[in-house]
């Protein structure tokens, strides 16, 4: 190991050393308005609740013991909709800008039955059958395993529970990296999904811009060491880690210091013009909502070897896949319709990669690249004109393909 690689292993070694109660604890400013500051702190169940609309929340058991917080803006009858979120990031998402400002509130008053699931790691899902949140066993996973066990047990659990034989489906980067993996994976669940709306669709890193990914990405030796050597772990950077990628994240010295201290804006770039910075502590407030070392090093890994695969175990390839390379995931095993929305200044999914994703996808039957140069990652799901830039138009292509006569019966089972 060479003296460069000696160093960032004791510099990521910090990772959970320090605690958590820094990023959920913060030190919020007086001016702040009252309602927001308590929005900050109920979960995605009190959120739907608060605003007058019917919550649900529901554990969905994974096959492979995983115990994952499930939520429901409930129309029951309705055709179901399951919203799938993206890295560091929680069914919060869908509703915590509030009504008329959040797509998962949209989604319901436009008729439909609204579900948001939380994959493994995250604040919901951190309990398992046999492991505890502390077991070294309870980290072993990458987002491979997300898109073979956590999204089929969620989508098997809802048709099961609304009669239905199919869904749509709405992800956010990572929401999307799963689902691909499914369709490689698990075919046989792309039957069961009606379509799937892709907001910052996310497979290739080639083109990658975050100065986190590509930390990891050019850290690779350091973290894969750093794996072997202490187990598995939750990914909780430091302060001292962050205040590295801050520099990178944060050139331009206007920027508030509360978001320079977010994690979420530092991996994924931030748009003064999309954010609404009176909701940050809201923002704050719900993410990073957890992730595994492990997934982490799995997207430096995609970045290293352009190419979407399976997770790199380096000589234990020829055990667990019996070659020396990982496979690559079959994208053209996704049959299902895809409709991808992207920005120009996505930092984990730009344009070229997008277009790279779309080009081996055989089903994509729309795609929207919103004219607005500085349109990034966040902004598809927080920015402040999202619906009028992106969610109208889905609702429209979502309704388009269920046709004039589309009706709730047509997929109803029972
Ligand atoms: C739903 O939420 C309530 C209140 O937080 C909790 O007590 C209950 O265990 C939850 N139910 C399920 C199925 O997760
Ligand atoms: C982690 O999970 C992988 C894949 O499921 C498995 O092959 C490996 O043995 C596990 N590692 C440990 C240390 O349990
Ligand atoms: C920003 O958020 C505040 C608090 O929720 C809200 O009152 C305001 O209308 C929002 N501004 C925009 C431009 O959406």
């Amino acid at each position: 190991m060479s003296l460069k690689t000696c160093i960032i292993v004791l510099y990521l070694a910090f990772f959970n050393l320090e605690s958590k109660a820094n990023y959920f604890n913060y030190p919020f400013r007086l001016d702040i308005p009252p309602n927001v500051l308590e929005d900050a702190r109920l979960d995605t169940f009190q959120l739907i609740y608060k605003y007058g609309y019917p919550a649900e929340n529901y554990t969905v058991k994974t096959d492979d013991g995983y115990l994952l917080g499930l939520f429901r803006i409930a129309r029951p009858g309705a055709v179901p909709v399951l919203m799938v979120h993206g890295l560091l990031d929680s069914s919060a998402t869908w509703v915590m800008m509030g009504p008329d400002k959040s797509l998962g509130y949209m989604l319901y008053d436009q008729g439909y039955d609204v579900w948001m699931t939380n994959v493994r790691g995250n604040a919901y899902s951190k309990h398992h059958a046999r492991f505890k949140e502390s077991d070294r066993d309870f980290w072993n996973f990458s987002f491979h395993e997300m898109g073979t066990y956590d999204i089929p047990a969620t989508i098997d659990f809802i048709l099961m529970s609304t009669g239905y034989s199919q869904l749509h489906y709405v992800g956010h980067s990572q929401g999307t990296v799963i689902f691909w993996i499914m369709g490689s994976e698990r075919p046989e669940y792309m039957d069961k999904v009606f379509m799937m709306q892709a907001l910052a669709p996310v497979a290739f890193l080639t083109h990658c811009r975050s100065p986190v990914v590509n930390f990891l990405a050019a850290e690779d030796a350091a973290v894969a060491f750093l794996l072997r050597a202490t187990g598995f772990n939750e990914f909780l950077p430091s302060n001292r880690l962050i205040n590295t990628f801050k520099r990178a994240a944060c050139h331009d010295t206007t920027i508030s210091n509360m978001v320079c201290e977010s994690l979420l804006f530092i991996i994924f770039g931030f748009n003064s013009q999309q954010l609404n910075e009176t909701m940050l502590p809201v923002l704050i407030g719900h993410t990073p909502a957890g992730a595994s070392t492990k997934q982490m090093h799995h997207y430096g890994q995609l970045r290293n070897s352009r190419r979407f695969q399976l997770f790199d175990y380096g000589i234990g390839n020829l055990v667990q896949y019996g070659s020396i390379r990982p496979p690559k995931y079959k994208l053209e095993n996704v049959r299902t319709k895809v409709a991808l929305y992207y920005g120009k200044n996505d930092w984990l999914a730009p344009p070229e990669d997008v277009d790279r994703l779309s080009q081996q996808l055989p089903n994509v039957v729309y795609k929207y690249l919103v004219p607005d140069e500085h349109f990034n990652h966040l902004d598809l799901i927080w920015g402040i004109d999202a619906k009028e830039l992106i969610w109208n138009r889905m609702l429209a292509i979502m309704k388009f393909y269920e046709g004039p006569s589309y009706s709730n019966d047509q997929y109803y089972k029972k």
